[in-house]
């Protein structure tokens, strides 16, 4: 079976963003990931609303939003109106995770959950029936163009064990095509890259090396 990938557009020409998108589309992505930061969750500040409904206009990929915001509640009909198909939040970042799962189902989205470098993955357990996705982090939130983390991906097994069927596990950081490796022998199925992918001289190929 093949991967989901994601690239992720914060490695993007932001100037040149449609292009960029085109480019992952037309390579065969299936995903595009979008990441949300408001400099407090992450000390960086990135893309916000009005940018992912733009994003909306010029493409029909799916829209992969992982929001490093702190209080993700208030802004999920935002971002649901602006054409987000998942909305990723952080569990450091939730105040009541079951009730913002069941907030973002209710648009009839996909709903996933990411946990940071330092988090156990024996958090995630309690949700798993209820989530689409599993966000793994295999970096620190908050840049691009950092080194993979092995000891992170160290927690896929015992999420892919205890999940049910259908659950998509992704990983975000660091990602190239021996990484990529890693991880789907680990059992994650979706991968974003940033830099791998916008930083090559040939995106079509680097796109490809992924699925
Ligand atoms: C980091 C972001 C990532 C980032 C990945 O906080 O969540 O999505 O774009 O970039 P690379 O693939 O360059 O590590
Ligand atoms: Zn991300």
């Amino acid at each position: 079976m093949s991967n989901i990938v994601s690239p992720s557009i914060l490695s993007a020409d932001f100037a040149n963003l449609e292009r960029d998108i085109k480019c992952v589309e037309n390579a065969g992505a299936q995903w595009l990931h979008i990441d949300v930061m408001d400099g407090h969750f992450v000390p960086n500040i990135t893309i916000g609303v009005p940018v992912v409904a733009s994003i909306r206009k010029v493409t029909k990929l799916c829209l992969d939003v992982h929001l490093m915001i702190e209080n993700p509640e208030k802004y999920i009909e935002q971002f649901v109106n602006a054409g987000a198909d998942i909305l990723t939040f952080h569990y450091e970042a939730a105040k009541d995770v079951k009730e913002l799962i069941k907030l973002i189902k209710s648009y009839n989205i996909k709903a996933g959950m990411s946990i940071k470098p330092k988090t156990s993955p024996d958090v995630v357990l309690p949700y798993l029936n209820d989530l689409d996705l599993v966000l793994i982090m295999t970096v620190e939130p908050g840049f691009g163009g950092q080194k993979f983390m092995n000891d992170c991906a160290e927690k896929i097994p015992l999420i892919r064990k205890n999940a049910k069927k259908d659950l998509i596990i992704q990983v975000d950081g660091g990602i190239n095509a021996e990484t990529a490796r890693i991880c789907t022998a680990f059992g994650a199925n979706s991968l974003v890259a940033g830099n791998y992918i916008y930083k090559s001289d040939d995106i079509t190929s680097a796109v490809k090396s992924l699925f």
